[in-house]
């Protein structure tokens, strides 16, 4: 996995629970922590790292994943401001991952390997979402899709249909979002 995403991580554990808690997470996960945003490191080491915020937050590793994806959007937004000016609302910008946001993510990161997702409109106007990984990582997608949903003011439904972590093949979502304030 890409050192950006470790570096984000580090970004959001710092910003709520201080330096000392990302350090403690490093001592718990026995890893060093110099992560370079466009080096490669095993998969692994961010299960160790989600492993040891489970255990300092009380939380599942599935919630410590939602929340990292949710508090990561902000930050996301600073240092990719063109991803988002492209769009006034979370739907438009969703559907815009495999056509332009991971495709420029690709060219930034070489080497990213980032998830195809499939999309298809639902018959209650809600947005039907299909996730294949083997990283199964669908929590963190939910997390990006509400934190994308934060961004654009608009509150966001996130059901998951089907789920790899209870043995289905792929994932899928249905997803509805609302506007609370004027884009
Ligand atoms: C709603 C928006 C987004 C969703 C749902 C999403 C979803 C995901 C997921 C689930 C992964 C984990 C990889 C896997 O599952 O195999 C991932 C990886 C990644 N995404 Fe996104 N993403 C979003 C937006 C973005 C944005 C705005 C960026 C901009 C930098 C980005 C950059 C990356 C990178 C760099 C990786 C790691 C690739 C690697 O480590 O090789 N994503 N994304």
């Amino acid at each position: 996995m890409k050192g950006l995403v470790f570096n984000l991580l580090e970004t959001v554990v710092s910003r709520r629970y201080g330096e000392d808690t990302w350090d403690a997470l490093l001592d718990a996960a026995e890893l060093g922590g110099a992560y370079t945003s466009l080096g490669n490191y095993p998969d692994a080491q961010m299960g160790a790292l989600v492993t040891a915020a489970s255990t300092a937050l009380n939380l599942s590793p599935n919630e410590v994943l939602r929340w990292f994806g949710q508090e990561a959007m902000s930050v996301m937004v600073e240092r990719y401001p063109e991803f988002f000016s492209a769009q006034t609302t979370t739907r438009p910008f969703v559907l815009s991952l495999n056509s332009i946001i991971h495709p420029e993510v690709r060219k930034l990161y070489p080497g990213a390997d980032v998830p195809l997702f499939d999309f298809e409109d639902g018959p209650d106007g809600s947005l039907l979402m299909g996730y294949d990984s083997a990283r199964k990582l669908c929590a963190l997608a939910q997390g990006f899709v509400e934190g994308a949903g934060k961004h654009f003011g608009e509150v966001v439904r996130f059901e998951h249909l089907e789920c790899m972590h209870k043995g289905d093949v792929k994932c899928r979502f249905r997803i509805t979002f609302t506007a609370t304030r004027k884009a």
